[in-house]
């Protein structure tokens, strides 16, 4: 038997087209991409994440000279909320990254990074929103990481 998922989201051309707390928790995103620790990529990754009792909590990658000891700015972000606000549930999470000459462009997040998303998922009932930076500066929004990531590892 065949079978089929569709995947459902929605592009806005641009950052001022984003509706309130989604804007501020992007540009919350493009703040935080200055704090990585990249000199080896020199690919500057920047995220945010929307708690459900409106905090906010950055996250930027972290890299190690021990190359795999580095950690991406979305698990960054993840984690930290996670450890700082035990039991707040995660609405959203906004990504970007800036290239070698700064410029803002699209990072949408690795495999690792949405397991843990799918987790923090699992983990509360409600969903949790995605929003990523495109080329150009426009955005891409899914309302569930479900979407991303439909067939999470999850332990029978
Ligand atoms: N990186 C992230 O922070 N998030 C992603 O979703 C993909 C990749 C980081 C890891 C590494 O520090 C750099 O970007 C280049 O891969």
């Amino acid at each position: 038997m065949e079978k089929s998922r569709t995947i459902r989201y929605r592009e806005y051309d641009s950052l001022a087209q984003l509706p309130d707390p989604l804007r501020r928790l992007m540009e919350a995103a493009v703040a935080a991409a200055d704090t990585a620790h990249a000199p080896y990529s020199r690919f500057r990754v920047g995220s945010a994440v929307l708690l459900a009792d409106g905090t906010v909590v950055p996250g930027s990658n972290q890299e190690n000279v021990a190359y795999p000891s580095g950690l991406c700015a979305e698990r960054t972000a993840l984690f930290a909320a996670a450890a700082l606000h035990p039991g707040v549930a995660v609405e959203h999470l906004c990504v970007v990254a800036r290239d070698a000459e700064g410029r803002l462009v699209e990072a949408s997040p690795c495999g690792a990074c949405l397991q843990v998303l799918s987790e923090t998922r699992r983990r509360q009932p409600d969903p949790v929103g995605v929003t990523l930076w495109l080329a150009g500066g426009r955005l891409r929004q899914f309302d569930d990481v479900d979407s991303l990531l439909p067939f999470s590892f999850q332990q029978p």
